[in-house]
């Protein structure tokens, strides 16, 4: 039997890479004050699907979506953002308009066709600041975002933001719009010819080469922009500059979810191939209300981890190996494998070493050599001679130099 397409085993020595970025997640969520939050894989398929919008491809092409044997119908989570915004409403987290941050790590599911950096089962790292409309929070958001990719190594990672407006003017962008493509419907692609009643503003960032030319040179948003959302985006591009955070200012920019309004981002590699988006966010000031909850802006992203690995491996990224400490030799008598174990079994409960051993009765070479491969820092060696005796040869593998210790004066020498 195979893993489904689309899915993965992640195992040593790629798994030593997602330890890593999760170590660094740690790390940088505590640094900006945000905890983490874990949310249920599979919820109703109403906390996804008018909230993400009925005509993007997330809900129309690719949840997994099943009754379960009471007849709910349930969904495997294809983001968090919604989730996140479900459970915030459900436990009143900004109720009395607290502001909120929280980050989450975590599988993912769409059904996508499989391709490089795509696949059906995917990992998500994210954090949401929740109950913040200023252009200060889209900062704090788009550096903690920053700040991840250069902890990660990733330094070629290019920063794209632009403006989705408020929906009244996006309502009345989206008309022009819908005019726009109208007029050059012959030259879309098919794809884009169907996109174009239900979601026009998608058009902007298609990929196809024919949509791309009429795009060029629609209409901008940014032209329709209301004082509201210009002093917004202003501040924040003013404030990214100042920050020395790289960015473009790119008005096709209209990301794949319908929640969006004011500040989105996008962060693109090179290194990826055709799917360049790293991660991804905005901000989504009407959430909330969708599910009951009082008006309450807030703003996130999500990178993928999967892409994360690809541009972090096309930058040279090796993981550190976890070398052991000893590794305990015993062989030829009963007696001396039973003394190393012994002497295995005190090190790793007495202290947080990291002891080796071996389990297949094999001879002294080819456990020195096993000792080598695992990069151990010292073997420890007990032969019949030295079981006798109630000793073992304490050998530095990285200097070659060797002594010999009673048993009991080296293991108390480690406590
Ligand atoms: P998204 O752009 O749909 O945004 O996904 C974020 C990232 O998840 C993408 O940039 C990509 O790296 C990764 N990703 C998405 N689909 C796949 C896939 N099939 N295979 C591998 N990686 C994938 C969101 O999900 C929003 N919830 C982000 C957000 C948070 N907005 C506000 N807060």
């Amino acid at each position: 039997m195979q893993a489904i397409r689309g899915t993965k085993d992640i195992m040593s020595p790629e798994i030593y890479t997602w330890q890593y970025i999760e170590h660094i997640i740690s790390i940088l969520t505590n640094q900006f004050g945000y905890s983490e939050i874990r949310t249920p894989i599979f919820e109703s398929i109403d906390v996804f699907k008018r909230t993400i919008g009925e005509n993007t491809d997330v809900v129309g092409k690719e949840m997994y979506t099943f009754p379960d044997k009471g007849g709910d119908i349930l969904t495997l989570r294809p983001e968090a953002t919604a989730s996140v915004v479900r459970a915030a409403v459900q436990h009143n987290i900004t109720a009395q308009q607290q502001l909120s941050r929280v980050w989450y790590n975590g599988p993912f599911f769409r059904y996508e066709r499989p391709q490089k950096g795509r696949q059906r089962q995917f990992h998500q790292f994210g954090a949401e600041l929740l109950c913040a409309a200023s252009a200060e929070a889209d900062i704090e958001i788009i550096s903690l975002a920053y700040t991840f990719l250069q902890k990660l190594g990733i330094s070629s990672s290019v920063l794209s933001i632009n403006t989705l407006a408020t929906p009244q003017v996006r309502s009345i962008y989206r008309s022009v719009l819908l005019d726009y493509f109208q007029s050059n419907i012959n030259k879309l692609s098919e794809d884009s010819q169907k996109r174009l009643v239900h979601n026009p503003l998608r058009i902007l960032d298609s990929k196809n080469p024919d949509d791309k030319l009429i795009a060029a040179n629609a209409p901008k948003l940014l032209d329709y922009l209301d004082d509201e959302s210009t002093i917004h985006f202003d501040k924040v591009c003013e404030y990214l500059t100042r920050l020395n955070i790289p960015f473009i200012q790119q008005s096709t920019l209209v990301r794949g979810l319908d929640y969006y309004s004011h500040t989105v981002f996008e962060f693109t590699s090179n290194a990826l191939g055709s799917q360049d988006a790293l991660g991804g966010g905005g901000r989504y000031n009407h959430l909330f209300e969708q599910f009951g909850g009082k008006n309450t802006p807030s703003i996130g992203f999500a990178f993928g981890i999967e892409r994360l690995i690809i541009a972090m491996n096309a930058h040279g990224f090796l993981p550190d190996t976890i070398n052991p400490d000893y590794y305990i030799i015993g062989f030829e008598s009963n007696d001396a494998r039973f003394k190393a174990i012994q002497t295995a079994h005190i090190i790793r409960t007495t202290t947080n070493n990291i002891v080796i051993t071996d389990v297949q009765n094999r001879s002294l070479k080819a456990q020195m050599k096993d000792a080598d491969k695992h990069n151990a820092q010292f073997a420890i060696i007990i032969g019949p001679e030295e079981a006798d005796k109630s000793e073992c040869i304490v050998k530095n593998l990285k200097e070659g130099t060797q002594q010999i210790f009673p048993l009991d004066t080296f293991l108390s020498s480690l406590r």
